[in-house]
């Protein structure tokens, strides 16, 4: 049996120091915010898998239409061995790049990196035994702190699928893409899936379902507060006010107190209130025109080699290579 190893970078306390930080941080000064990757424990990592199947939710087939159409093309140009996935949830639409690489039989080694420590186990032994001669080494670990483990896979293709990069605000972005350049060697490839700049009226249609599933994923944000921090967040209390911001160009997802709120956080040492009407911003979702991108990524040494885009030009797949 081809059992995949796994490696744990997450202190047993992480969740608990980092969400402390993060809370008395992002929800105690103004705009209140929460960063994302919260969103992701296991309730919240199941919402967002049944998010990925609604059809409101374009990104998700748009992608895997294009990697369905790459995927041989990205393996048979490539000269790596190890493929190394960020952000990787269920790597659902990474088998169609793992298949391409496996036919060429370049496929030495896969290492998917997450947060969401269950799902990844899963995930992991599925494409473990799906890919007998692979060494599938999953990360449990934080894209934006652990890069630096990256440095100890030569020939590598770095894949950040789904438009999750756009889930990172303006200057964290900055900062990771610096960092993941670091982690690469001279050749080494990144392959990154961005949600293209597009209409307002499908943009708010993908992030408010009929069914509320989004709304769902969003709220599940206190749920982890009041969990893990003991909070006494009213869900109902909160409607959900997802909107596109033209000057930033993304979706920004917000959660609005209908009439005002205490709110005792004891785990942060923490206690808010909030006015009738006040928002905390849980996610944005940025969205990338093909010179923005091109120019973010210049700008860490990373050289455009190939884009694809889905037939409908909503969604885009830009491979890349480290310059020096
Ligand atoms: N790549 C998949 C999943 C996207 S959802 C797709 O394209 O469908 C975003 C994924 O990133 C989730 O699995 C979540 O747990 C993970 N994630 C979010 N923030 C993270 C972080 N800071 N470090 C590592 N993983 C993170
Ligand atoms: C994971 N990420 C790319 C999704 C997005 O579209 O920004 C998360 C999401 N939030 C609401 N719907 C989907």
């Amino acid at each position: 049996m081809n059992a995949p190893k796994v490696s744990v970078l997450l202190q047993s306390n992480w969740a608990e120091a980092g969400l402390v930080t993060d809370v008395r941080r992002g929800l105690g000064s103004q705009p209140r915010t929460l960063p994302p990757k919260w969103l992701y424990d296991e309730a919240g990592s199941r919402l967002f898998d049944e998010i990925t199947r609604l059809p409101e939710y374009y990104p998700t087939e748009a992608e895997r239409t294009i990697l369905r159409d790459a995927a041989a093309d990205i393996a048979a140009t490539s000269r790596a061995t190890t493929v190394v996935e960020l952000g990787s949830g269920t790597s659902d639409k990474t088998r169609l790049l793992l298949d391409a690489f496996a036919d060429v039989g370049r496929l030495d080694r896969f290492v998917p990196v997450d947060v969401s420590e269950e799902f990844l186990r899963q995930a992991a032994d599925l494409l473990a035994a799906r890919y007998p001669d692979t060494s599938v080494e999953a990360v449990v670990g934080d894209f934006t702190l652990h890069l630096g483990h990256l440095t100890r896979y030569q020939h590598k293709l770095v894949v950040f699928l789904g438009g999750t990069i756009g889930n990172l605000y303006v200057e964290e972005r900055g900062a990771f893409l610096g960092a993941l350049a670091d982690s690469m060697d001279a050749g080494d490839e990144l392959l990154l899936g961005t949600d293209l700049v597009k209409d307002a009226d499908r943009l708010i249609t993908a992030y408010d379902d009929p069914g509320g599933v989004t709304e769902a994923f969003v709220k599940n944000s206190l749920r982890v507060l009041n969990r893990e921090l003991d909070a006494d967040f009213d869900l109902d209390a909160y409607s959900y006010v997802p909107f596109w911001d033209r000057r930033m160009q993304r979706m920004d997802l917000r959660l609005r107190a209908e009439m005002p709120q205490h709110v005792s956080i004891p785990g942060a040492d923490l206690e808010l209130d909030l006015a009738s009407g006040e928002e905390i911003r849980v996610e944005i979702s940025t969205k990338f025109t093909e010179d923005r991108l091109r120019a973010e990524l210049q700008a860490v040494g990373l050289e455009i080699t190939r884009t694809w885009t889905d037939p409908t030009d909503s969604f885009a797949v830009t491979l890349a290579r480290k310059s020096t």
